[in-house]
């Protein structure tokens, strides 16, 4: 922490220092000072004395408030009056401390300010971060509505394919809400075995089985304050779920172990790339967990039908990218003309990627058609980010048909093999690709696709609802 102590006193910047050993304190005697001190450092906080010598604090704070905005000012007088006091918070200044100095208040107020300039640096850098980049009227609603029911401590069900930004809307929807400053968990239930789900969720005590040889707080506790945010909730055992609806009709929970409850002040977020009320139908998904979760849904639409957002998306990665590299590397509109083209099963993941390979593999400035294309049929592309159009709009990246059956398909199961977490996942995964290839080739004639796949027409469409394929 930077601090600034803007005062005639000699002393009174003396005592600053000793009483904020841990911090690097500047004196100023005089505005011009101050200005030429912010100016060079970047000051984190100001004490600014009302009564200089020569000039009056108020007018300091008026400088310092309209040149140095992000510095918190703190007010010093011995004649402090309320009206000034008033007159300076008004003008932004954090707070006020009389003379003579109380050590401890000094010492306070800094923690306090330590702690307000950490979290909005640490906030302001995330909400940047997870801004939900999209011009499309779907991106629009569904900031819309990220922002309307941030604040609603109601559960939140996210729904979407896989790489349409789930886990991205359910950041940003932590970042808005009013639990922002507390922590954002992310659990992922399909990564957690069955029989350890309830101690890693609720914790244990000590002693509440074979080496548990002192208490663990659970996932719940440690999202205290803040939100939990349980991805791919549809991967859930039936027995888990049970547990899960307890806590959500209840608020609150056991540890393993211990006789009483505990409150659960967290706000649950939910996410699954499953068509999860056909899970509920099927019977692999409790009916009422259904409802208790879907309290508000929010579905994120696959990128293929947002192709507005695919710019503005894929300037950002690129942006990112080259940070990332140290390049500058920008796409021209012919290569805009083939990114806006593309199917994306991968969804936005994909276009990053794409992206990421882009700029690895151009050596110059400009990334252009050419440039994307080569990606796109080189070894190992993912090879989903086929060409959206019909057959008539080849050339511009191979139809998801042809690299399927072509040389990257390699590549592709690698990259499937390496993404998926469970054999019923990659079993959707590789239904719809080999559905998509059938339909595509037949011109989009679900019958005719059908007819190739020994299939009856009305189950093939059934189950490309089932797989999110329009
Ligand atoms: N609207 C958006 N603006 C900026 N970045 C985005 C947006 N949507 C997604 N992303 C980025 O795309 C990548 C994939 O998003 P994310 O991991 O949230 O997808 P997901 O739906 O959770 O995928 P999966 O189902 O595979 O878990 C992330 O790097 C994310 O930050
Ligand atoms: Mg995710």
């Amino acid at each position: 922490m930077k601090v600034l102590v803007v005062d005639d006193e000699r002393d009174i910047r003396d005592a600053f220092s000793m009483v904020l050993s841990d911090c690097e304190v500047i004196g100023a005697a005089s505005l011009s000072e101050a200005v030429s001190v912010m100016t060079e450092d970047s000051v984190d906080v100001a004490f600014i004395d009302l009564r200089l010598r020569a000039e009056s604090g108020l007018d300091v704070l008026s400088i310092v408030k309209e040149r140095f905005p992000s510095v918190c000012c703190v007010m010093i007088s011995a004649h402090a009056s309320v009206g000034e006091a008033v007159e300076a918070v008004r003008m932004g200044a954090l707070d006020f401390l009389e003379k003579p100095l109380s050590f401890d208040r000094i010492r306070l107020i800094v923690d306090r300010v330590s702690e307000h300039v950490f979290a909005s640096r640490v906030l302001s850098g995330e909400m940047e971060r997870y801004e939900l980049v999209g011009s499309s009227p779907a991106m629009q609603r569904l900031r819309a509505v990220v922002s309307r029911v941030a604040d609603v401590d109601v559960p939140v069900l996210i729904t979407g394919e896989s790489g349409t930004g789930k886990e991205h809307v359910a950041h940003r929807l932590h970042l808005e809400s009013r639990r922002a400053r507390g922590p954002l968990v992310c659990v992922n239930c399909a990564a957690i075995p069955e029989e350890l789900f309830e101690s890693e969720l609720f914790g244990h005590e000590r002693g509440a089985f074979t080496g548990a040889d002192r208490r663990r707080p659970g996932r719940i506790e440690e999202a205290r304050g803040g939100t939990l945010f349980l991805d791919e909730v549809g991967e859930l055992p039936l027995s888990q779920q049970a547990k899960l609806l307890r806590v959500l009709e209840s608020g609150d929970f056991y540890p393993v172990g211990a006789s009483s409850p505990r409150s659960c002040n967290v706000r649950f977020v939910f996410a699954t790339n499953r068509d999860l009320y056909g899970e509920v139908e099927r019977g692999a998904f409790r009916e009422d967990l259904w409802y208790r979760i879907s309290t508000v849904l929010i579905d994120v639409p696959p990128l293929r039908e947002r192709r507005e957002d695919i710019r503005g998306l894929a300037m950002l990665f690129f942006r990112r990218v080259c940070g990332e590299l140290g390049r500058s590397v920008l796409p021209d509109d012919s290569a805009f003309a083939v990114l806006e083209g593309l199917s994306y099963r991968g969804n936005v993941r994909e276009l990053q990627q794409l992206v990421w390979r882009c700029v690895l593999s151009c050596s110059g400035p400009v990334v252009d058609a050419d440039c994307v294309r080569r990606v796109l049929s080189s070894a190992g592309s993912a090879g989903s980010a086929g060409s959206a159009g019909s057959a008539g709009s080849a050339g511009s990246a191979g139809s998801a048909g042809s690299a399927g059956s072509a040389g990257s398909a390699g590549g592709r199961w690698r990259e499937l093999f390496e993404k998926q977490r469970s054999l019923r996942d990659a079993r959707c995964d590789f239904e719809r690709e080999y559905i998509m290839y059938h339909v595509e080739r037949c011109g989009g004639n679900v019958s005719a696709a059908a007819r190739a796949m020994s299939m009856i027409p009305a189950n093939l469409l059934r189950r490309m609802k089932e797989l999110g394929l329009k």
